[in-house]
């Protein structure tokens, strides 16, 4: 029985990853589940799954809990945990990664916002650690099982594919007014709302470039983003005798969740729908119009930067996307408030967890700033 931490287990991921946990009983035990004010969710799916440590980070109200930010490391760092399903959202998943991989855990990680700010001391932390990190996006879990069993070096180009979201065909003087509700209504996946939203400005498929460099270890000149608004093929690999591997299937978490519970390996499982090229079709790709989303570019160049550029990034939008569902911020001027926030920036080497924390504080205030 393979022990099982699910941090963020009452967000959407989290709750995909209870019901994928919930058809292998024979497998996988849930032994921590975490959740930040959720305290009745949590309650409800703690006693469903058998849970021996709950934490709840703010509030009260669940008997036996592990109580603050504390408890997500607590959790990651269970003596009976083998594998921390890591469904946190933004920057507060960061110490529990790092903690996991020290630990020599597996995380399966879709809290990307963490590589993304440190991936080279989430590496680190892995490399030292015995630690190994596992993807969840359905991107780089396409991209993983693609590159499973080739060999070293094969690997020359990632193409991730972007639905577009839901503002895919608008022109860009539209965008500047549009809504929070229709930013809200992504057309293929039904996600937390900083994801959606981040999906909308295009960020979510910038922050995704960044973890693809780190997971894969490739340049950025050798990642490219298509657009692909069926959501049915999820990634590419382009090996260097000019082959290209795909991995496809209807929208749903609930595959590449389980798979990086069982990477390399696979489970029989019956619990998706099965794949129907015929009610997928037609698929159709298009490039992305970078003028249009110009967060995307903002995001690219500040992982090309490098060292603390990208979790200013990060952390700008992060305050930004807050700012706009509280209905303090328009949509359209998310990637304003990230522009002004990355030109003020003296960017540092990231080598030292101290130098990105500061960062990160650091771009969130100014961007607060920004926002008023
Ligand atoms: N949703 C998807 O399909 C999808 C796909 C790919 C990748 N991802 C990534 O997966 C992560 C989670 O996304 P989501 O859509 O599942 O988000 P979500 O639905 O908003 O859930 C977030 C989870 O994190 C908890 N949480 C929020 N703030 C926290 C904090 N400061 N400290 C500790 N826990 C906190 C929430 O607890 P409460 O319920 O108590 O607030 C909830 O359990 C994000 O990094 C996202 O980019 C999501």
């Amino acid at each position: 029985m393979i022990g099982v931490a699910v941090l963020g287990s009452t967000g959407s991921v989290g709750t995909n990853t209870l019901r994928v946990l919930a058809r292998h009983r024979d497998r996988f035990r849930v032994v921590a589940l975490t959740a930040y004010d959720s305290a009745d969710l949590l309650k409800r799916q703690a006693r469903e799954a058998g849970a021996a440590f709950v934490g709840l980070v703010q509030g009260t109200g669940v008997a036996g809990t592990g109580m603050g930010e504390g408890c997500l490391v607590e959790a990651a760092t269970h003596a009976d945990v083998k594998i921390v399903v890591n469904a946190i959202v933004g920057a507060a998943g960061l110490p529990a990664t790092l903690a996991a991989l020290r630990a020599g855990k597996r995380v399966a990680l879709a809290n990307k916002e963490t590589l993304v700010m440190a991936g080279d001391l989430v590496l680190e932390a892995a490399r030292r650690g015995g630690g190994e990190i596992v993807p969840i996006d359905s991107e780089h879990s396409a991209v993983l099982q693609c590159v499973t069993g080739a060999r070293a070096g094969t690997l020359r180009r990632l193409i991730l594919t972007a639905s577009g979201g839901p503002f895919r065909d608008w022109p860009a003087e539209r965008l500047a007014g549009a809504t929070v509700k229709e930013a809200l209504n992504h057309p293929t996946w039904r996600m937390g709302p900083k994801i959606t939203l981040d999906s909308a400005t295009l960020v979510n498929k910038a922050l995704e470039v960044i973890e693809g460099h780190f997971l894969f270890g490739l340049g950025y000149e050798a990642i490219d983003v298509v657009v692909h608004p069926q959501s049915i093929v999820h990634g590419l690999a382009e090996f260097t005798d000019g082959s290209v591997l795909a991995q496809v299937g209807f929208p749903t978490m609930e595959l590449p969740i389980l798979y990086a519970l069982t990477h390399p390996e696979r489970l029989p499982d019956d619990g998706t729908r099965r794949f129907d090229p015929v009610a997928a079709g037609p698929l159709t790709f298009e490039p992305l119009r970078r003028d249009a989303f110009p967060a995307f570019g903002l995001g690219v160049n500040a992982g090309c930067n490098g060292g603390t550029a990208p979790a200013v990034f990060n952390a700008a939008n992060e305050v930004a996307v807050e700012a706009c569902l509280a209905g303090r911020l328009a949509f359209g001027r998310i990637p304003d408030v990230i522009a002004r926030v990355l030109e003020a920036h003296d960017v540092q080497p990231a080598g030292d967890l101290a130098v990105v924390l500061a960062a990160d504080r650091w771009a969130r205030e100014r961007a607060e700033a920004a926002c008023s």
